[in-house]
């Protein structure tokens, strides 16, 4: 099974991105083997440390590579990705001769409370990793608008109609690996 690395751009406790990738994860189960990549130990990053950087930083480039694709979990801060998501993207993507990314495929989504949840940030966050990837999921795009009643405390999807538009995000996830796999 493809093994998919998750990129949760919130950094905090009870973060509402990390109960997202939680239920995608499990609704994936079967077709993807999801795990979340730790971002939150991550140094700022600072290019005077990229050709010897800190074990941290070796570990998340190590664990990014192991992976056939990424998922991006994003919150929106300020129209934009949070600068814990930034600053893992700008370590992976360096130096030059070791971009962490290459070769792989991408998938984005996010949630927040907000009316057009996180199309501002997630629209960002395609331009930032677009020339990293070999590809990205073009469609359906999942702005998820959300509410306590999506999820239940299993990360179950509670909503019918969410869960089908989730399925759909899922296997075009994974019918894109596939058509990149060797
Ligand atoms: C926000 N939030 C927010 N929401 C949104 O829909 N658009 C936005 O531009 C912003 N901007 C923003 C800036 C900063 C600094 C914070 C702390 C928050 C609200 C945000 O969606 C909310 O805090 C979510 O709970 C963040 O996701 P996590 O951390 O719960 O996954």
């Amino acid at each position: 099974m493809h093994k998919v690395g998750v990129i949760v751009g919130s950094i905090r406790q009870d973060s509402i991105n990390r109960k997202y990738a939680a239920a995608l994860t499990k609704l994936a189960q079967g077709k993807l083997d999801c795990r979340e990549l730790r971002i939150d130990d991550l140094p700022l990053f600072n290019q005077d440390d990229e050709a010897s950087p800190v074990p941290e930083v070796v570990r998340f480039k190590a664990e990014v590579k192991a992976a056939d694709a990424i998922l991006f979990v994003t919150p929106e801060h300020n129209r934009s990705i949070p600068a814990a998501m930034k600053n893992a993207i700008d370590w992976a993507s360096r130096p030059p001769s070791d971009r962490s990314f290459k070769g792989k495929v991408a998938a984005i989504t996010g949630t927040s409370k907000g009316r057009i949840s996180t199309a501002v940030a997630q629209q960002h966050l395609r331009a930032i990793v677009n020339g990293h990837f070999l590809a990205l999921v073009g469609s359906p795009e999942v702005f998820l608008n959300y509410n306590d009643a999506l999820f239940d405390d299993d990360d179950n999807v509670l909503d019918e109609t969410t869960k089908k538009h989730l399925t759909t995000f899922v296997d075009s996830f994974a019918r894109l690996i596939d058509a990149f796999s060797k």
